[in-house]
Parts: structure tokens; sequence; C-alpha cells
């Protein structure tokens, strides 16, 4: 249905919708650029947070004039609780949440929290290339949403508020903070840890004020965070993957003015070639960082120690084979070289 709205001197056709945005496009042509917001969790010199100022930028590149991307980093917008219920609600255009975070609207992408899935970044890129994993672009449409990149961060690493950390016993006990998973939950239970889950914006303070003993996370989040200030030691762990899709509304996405949606498109394909090859010198400049500041100490861990890790999570495995399809744990396994 449309409907004519006055605008100065001119008539233009506004979209009516169910999802308000829907209407934005129409209006935006007629007068200034349309707004778009994307929003995320992390700090701006990060992978996610650089490659969503690239994004912006080669946005106004192609559409300078018709389309303004605005970024809002650090939760300031919407955090984790938030920011997939506001995608749909249309209050937001592109958000980009980890991989571990979309277990309520598909169980295929828990495939990522698999402890000791990827030997490698490059066997996750790998992947994410394959037919298969770009299949899970398109996982979540039933429920509204189009996948459209998949974003890099890099690999997890274990770190506690306690002086020894090798082996899986010396986490027996403790409180770990982890992302809204399932596949995390079981994985810390299988330690013999406490996991509670909580929003990425929550985690300084209570690893702070001891409301949790550790987190799990990329190097690169944990120092942008600061949570090498509040903890004491950080394992090498590289027990598992911290990775984004970019999401927006399926339906506001479809009713976009094609060369819009091509813009945009572009934008994001060249904005996810960019992040994809500065993670890993991200993540490599701040683990330099976290050593240097000289709060938290660096473990690294020898091969049996990190066998012993693989062996107490292996339950997980089996516990999501089911959920998750043993062809696609199998594609992925592919992927390593
Ligand atoms: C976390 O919640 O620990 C991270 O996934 C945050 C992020 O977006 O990298």
């Amino acid at each position: 249905m449309k409907k004519s709205v006055k605008v100065g001197r001119r008539q233009v056709l506004a979209g009516l919708s169910a999802v308000g945005l829907a209407a934005v496009p129409f209006v935006g042509r007629a007068q200034s650029p349309m707004v778009l917001k994307f929003s995320h969790v992390v700090a701006e010199k990060t992978p996610k947070g650089q490659a969503a100022l690239k994004f912006r930028e080669l946005v106004q590149a192609r559409l300078g004039g018709k389309v303004d991307v605005q970024v809002f980093p650090n939760s300031t917008l919407f955090g984790d609780a938030k920011e997939l219920e506001a995608l749909l609600l249309g209050d937001v255009h592109f958000i980009a949440p980890s991989l571990s975070k979309f277990d309520r609207y598909t169980k295929k992408i828990q495939l990522f929290d698999l402890p000791f899935l990827f030997d490698d970044m490059a066997a996750v890129d790998r992947f994410q290339h394959s037919a298969a994993g770009q299949s899970l672009l398109d996982s979540i449409k039933a429920r509204g949403l189009q996948g459209l990149a998949f974003w890099h961060n890099g690999l997890k690493q274990l770190s506690t508020n306690k002086d020894k950390l090798t082996r899986p016993e010396d986490v027996k006990g403790l409180k770990f903070r982890i992302q809204a998973s399932d596949v995390l939950e079981a994985q810390f239970r299988a330690m013999g840890a406490n996991p509670q889950k909580m929003a990425f914006a929550e985690v300084y303070q209570a690893l702070q004020t001891g409301v949790v003993d550790g987190q799990e996370n990329t190097w690169s989040n944990m120092y942008s965070q600061k949570f090498h200030e509040v903890q004491k030691t950080i394992a090498e762990t590289n027990h598992g993957v911290i990775d984004y899709m970019v999401v927006t509304n399926l339906k506001w996405w479809g009713g976009l003015p094609p060369d819009v949606r091509k813009g945009l498109s572009e934008a994001m394909a060249e904005a996810t070639e960019y992040g994809n090859k500065v993670a890993a010198d991200f993540n490599a400049r701040d683990k330099d960082l976290i050593a240097q500041a000289g709060k938290a100490r660096i473990q690294s861990l020898t091969k049996d120690d990190i066998a012993a890790w693989r062996k107490v999570m292996e339950p997980v495995w089996k516990k999501f084979e089911g959920d998750i399809g043993r062809d696609l744990i199998d594609a992925a396994l592919k992927s390593n070289a």
C-alpha cells in the first residue's frame, strides 16, 4: 500500500509496511540522506569496530548524499540483550553479533562454538567461504533476518583471577562469564566450572568486583575492554573462535531501491575483505600490548596441556551434534588443512 506525503513543494511516495524502516528510503530520496544505523558492542580499535567504520566510509564513497551510515560502538545504541530484537523491530539497520549469540534463531550456527573445531583462523576463513558456510547466511531468513557477511575477530583465550592456569583442574569450581550460548554453557560445565551468561558491556565490572572469576575472549576484546587489568592469568588456549555475522532485517533489505542495495552490498563485501585482513594484526598487536602492560601474566601451554583441555571439552560435541547436523560439522572439519 502506498500513501502520498507532502514534503515541501514535492510530493513523494512513502511506502507503508509493518517494518517502519521500509518507509525511509522513499522519504530519504526526496530530501536529506537516508540515515542507516550500525550498532555493535565492541570498541572502535578492534577488528569489528574498524570494519564497521570502513563500511561507513565505503558507503559514503558510493552512495554519498543518498545514504549516511552512522556507527554506534560499545553498546551505546543497543547491547547484547536488545540488538537482535531492535533489528527485527526496525530500530537499527545493521548489527554484527558474535556467532555465539544466534542460538535462539538457529541451532546451526552453534557449530562455531564447538571447542577446538578449527585449527586456526585460515580454516575458519575457508569454511566461511565454502558453500556450507555461505548457506548459514540464509539460515535465519525464517526468523526475518538476512546474514550479509562473516567478519573475523580471532581465537579465544581463557583468563582468570588466579595465578595457576595451565590445566582444566585449575578452573574447577570457578565462575566464568559466557556469551549467551548453550554450547559455551556446556563447555564450562564439562570443565567443572560455573558459567554465567552475561552481556559484553557488563563483563569488566563483573571481573573487577569478583562476581565472576574469569572469562574467555580474543586478545583484541580483552585489551580494548581492559580485562587484563582485572585478571591475573591469561592462558593461550586458542580453544574456540569469536567471529561475527553482519545481519540486517530481511524485509527492509528486500524493500530497498535496487541501486541502494547494490551500493550497500558492494561496500559490505569490500569492508569485509578489509576487516578480515586486519583482524589477525589487531589480535597480535593487542597480545603484545597486554604483555607490555605487565598486569595479567600470559601463560603459554604445552601440547600436553592443550590435549588435556581438548579432552575435557570433548563431550560437548556429542551433546550438540544432533542440533547442528553431522554434515555441517564434517564440512567445517574439512576446512582444516
Ligand atoms: C563477547 O560478548 O564476549 C564478544 O562476543 C563481544 C564481541 O562482539 O566481540
